[in-house]
């Protein structure tokens, strides 16, 4: 696939994979991106997984049409990339390694490879001239690993952003469909490092930027202030939509139950955004998106050998290690001899940051009664003006 004149696509489509990092479902699939700089010196921009080898290679036997490469820049180690480090180094001996400080040991971890005389160690703002074209490196610490970097290419004006606007889907051409997976994507797999997100941000915006290429879904190349936009909202904590996550954990169905009625009475004060989250039925990936896409979001909880139904758990956990904050998060409990999902949700809370619990907490005894119905129809009319 042809970017520019000079820069083309030797990444590897992933159609049948069932988990992506072993967690994350990709109904979609998702891309293994790898891109060839064509110059007086040639650059092979990353490897792909090993389940993406064999098209890998012959792709850039292809572009390379008879010459062969003369550097390998390794942006980010991780095995969704870096993958094929070894057989690429074994294939084209001539090739040297370009990659940070941080980038060489975890080469040695990975892999047995007698590297001497075949590196190029590259620092914060350090330039590699293929001819042409010029890369110029910019580290990304923690995005999403510790020796991530990107490389921006002057005379074309390319970032190569790494896991940086990389999103899930073979399919993602289309704005609407990268924000829903790319935020899935970065949410869940990024998500804990928002600061360091918002340092490359920075850096990116000293840099003219035509066109972006991210190691995973399709390359960037028009209204990347869109882009931009939502990095920083993803990165900075804030929401998305003002609008109302009621996320529900239920054993029989009567929380869920509860669930649909209070959305009704969200909606009938008004509060035109609402959407009930079936947590039982939904991976848990799509919730920490949603989570984050409202500006409230009310968990609605069975109890569970005294504590919270476990998916519902699973929740919690995973949005408190993706370092959620800025809401307001309303509670509903459920439990028919000795309620407890309140407490037990209340304490995962207070360790997240700038998070809001209003009043009241609703408890349910079993199903929806005369008093719980009153209780939730205060907890709606507090919630359209929080
Ligand atoms: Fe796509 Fe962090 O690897």
């Amino acid at each position: 696939m042809v970017i520019t004149d000079e820069i083309l696509y030797v990444g590897a489509e992933d159609r049948n994979l069932d988990l992506f990092e072993s967690q994350y479902p990709v109904s979609d699939g998702v891309t293994y991106n790898s891109y060839v700089i064509l110059d007086e010196k040639t650059a092979v921009m990353d490897t792909v997984d090993n389940r993406g080898t064999a098209q890998w290679l012959d792709n850039i036997r292809k572009v390379l049409d008879g010459r062969k490469p003369d550097y390998l820049v390794i942006s980010h180690m991780e095995p969704d990339h870096g993958a094929n480090i070894a057989r690429f180094v074994e294939a084209y001996p001539e090739a040297v390694i370009v990659g940070n400080a941080k980038t060489f040991p975890m080469i040695s971890q990975f892999f047995d490879l007698n590297l001497t005389g075949r590196t190029l160690t590259v620092k914060e703002g350090g330039t590699l001239s293929l001819g042409r074209h010029t890369l110029q490196f910019l580290m990304a610490p923690m995005v999403h690993w510790p020796e991530a970097m990107v490389a921006y290419e002057q005379t074309e004006k390319i970032l190569f952003s790494a896991d940086a606007f990389g999103t899930f889907g073979v399919n993602s051409g289309l704005k609407e469909q990268w924000s829903e997976e790319a935020a899935r994507y970065y949410l869940n797999i990024v998500g804990k490092y928002g600061a360091q997100v918002q340092a490359l941000l920075k850096k990116a915006a000293a840099l003219d930027i035509q066109m972006i290429c991210p190691l995973h879904g399709p390359v960037l190349k028009e209204d990347l202030g869109y882009y931009l936009d939502k990095y920083q909202i993803w990165s900075s904590y804030e929401p998305e939509q003002k609008g109302v996550l009621i996320a529900s954990a239920s054993i029989h169905g009567n929380t869920l139950a509860a669930a649909g009625e209070l959305a009704d009475m969200l909606r009938g004060r008004g509060e035109e955004c609402v959407e009930v989250l079936d947590l039982t039925r939904t991976d848990v990936s799509y919730g920490v998106r949603k989570a984050f896409f409202y500006d409230r979001v009310v968990l609605a909880c069975a109890t569970y050998d005294g504590g919270l139904f476990p998916c519902m758990e699973e929740f919690l956990a995973h949005l408190k290690s993706k370092n959620y904050q800025k809401r307001t998060v309303a509670l509903v409990e459920n439990g028919t001899w000795a309620p407890g999902a309140v407490r037990a949700m209340r304490g995962m809370l207070e360790s997240m940051k700038q998070i809001t619990i209003p009043e009241p907490a609703v408890t349910i005894r079993s199903a929806l009664n005369e008093d719980s119905r009153r209780a939730l129809e205060e907890l709606a009319e507090v919630l359209v003006t929080a």
